[in-house]
């Protein structure tokens, strides 16, 4: 393989290690040593390497590089406006990391600045969308917009494996969960506009996965319509994907139960909002958006709901944002004990229990944000790809 098409694979394991491991990692700094070795490999036989993503296209100075047509982050890049990638002689692998930093910030975040003013100070590292540069070549030419290939299967394949850890271990692993979040948030900006990429539940025993990967994509979406900072989206995601993880704690007989439970059972599944907040604690106290989100996400706005406050209080805005969410999702599923409704009938009760059950600002911005961007609701399984909409 050429040291061109060597390195691109290695920015693609480099970027995946990025979104997986945080700062420090061994395994994500190991993968920034090969990705820089193999750029150092590139710019000793070519002092100035330029690379141009078209759509599926992928252009190494003036050659096509047809053994990876069809390669995934192509169009990707191409799609968050870099469409050129020039190397300089000088390019460091502080300058690498951070260039493969702002390509995982592009694809997570709504807005995206594609301006010559974001790329900060001087670099050896060169890119952006073709044409910005008055580069007389390729001015005005025709950008294709691709179709980005995306399926859930590694995020639920996680949440299930996490879920299984906490079961056995009593340890919730977290770094995992911060990267499921980022995995569907990536998920969620593919495309040039914002997506709803939501779980189609395979078999009862399953929901509490489906369940927690569709109230974390919903709570983002809706933090995100809400306009807030990318940290808080993240923030929220976090606490929608772990507003259930209590649930570890109730038995599966109960949580697959296909009828009414019964006061003794009821009494247990009660106990999963403190129990949550309880496991999120343990493993992190910096978590305590999450750990209150669990504790507060089945307690109405008029006080009903459990667990009973002694003293009744207002609830934490993101525990009324994921409440909505969360009563959404576990409508428009089949139960056991009840067919799935359709979204109108779901969005009509959350108007109809506003200003009780749910805080009225809340349930209007999402009934609203849900019917604006139904188009971009995407109900796949696991394996089907996310398609991309008009
Ligand atoms: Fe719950
Ligand atoms: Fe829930």
């Amino acid at each position: 393989m050429s040291t061109a098409l060597q390195f691109l694979t290695a920015f693609a394991q480099t970027l995946s290690a990025l979104t997986l491991y945080p700062e420090g990692h061994t395994t994500r700094e190991r993968a920034l040593d090969t990705a820089f070795q193999k750029l150092r490999d590139l710019l000793a036989e070519d002092p100035n390497p330029i690379y141009s993503f078209l759509g599926d296209e992928i252009v190494y100075g003036h050659v096509p590089l047809r053994e990876l047509r069809g390669w995934e982050w192509a169009p990707r890049l191409s799609n968050i406006g870099i469409q050129r990638l020039q190397f300089d002689a000088t390019a460091t692998r502080e300058e690498l990391e951070a260039f493969l930093e702002d390509v995982l910030a592009r694809l997570t975040l709504r807005a995206i600045d594609t301006s010559e003013a974001r790329q900060m100070r001087p670099s050896g590292i060169r890119y952006g969308a073709v044409g910005i540069k008055g580069d007389e070549d390729n001015a005005g030419q025709e950008i294709a917009t691709a179709t980005i290939a995306f399926t859930l299967g590694d995020e639920a394949h996680t949440v299930r494996w996490m879920h299984d850890e906490l079961r056995a271990k009593g340890v919730l692993p977290l770094s995992e969960a911060e990267a499921v979040v980022r995995g569907l948030s990536v998920a969620m900006h593919g495309d040039q506009q914002v997506m709803l990429p939501l779980l189609k539940l395979r078999r009862f025993d399953e929901y509490t996965t489906t369940h927690s990967m569709n109230v974390c994509v919903l709570a983002m979406g809706l933090a995100e319509w809400l306009g807030m900072s990318p940290d808080d989206v993240r923030s929220f995601g976090v606490a929608g994907l772990l507003h259930d993880l209590g649930k570890v704690r109730v038995s599966k007989e109960i949580l697959t139960k296909p009828g009414k439970l019964t006061p003794e059972e009821r009494a247990e599944m009660n106990t999963h909002p403190a129990e949550g907040a309880r496991l999120i604690l343990a493993a992190e106290e910096d978590l305590d958006l999450a750990a209150v989100v669990a504790y507060e996400h089945h307690i109405m706005l008029n006080g009903a709901g459990y667990p009973r406050l002694a003293f009744p209080r207002d609830c934490h805005r993101a525990s009324k944002l994921v409440h909505v969410c969360d009563v959404y999702d576990a409508l428009r599923t089949n139960r056991p004990y009840r067919d799935a409704w359709p979204m109108e009938k779901v969005l009509a009760y959350t108007e109809e229990r506003s200003g009780t059950e749910f805080d009225g600002a809340m349930a209007h911005a999402f009934t609203r944000m849900m019917r604006e961007w139904e188009p971009r609701v995407a109900v796949v399984t696991e394996e089907e790809t996310i398609p991309a909409t008009a």
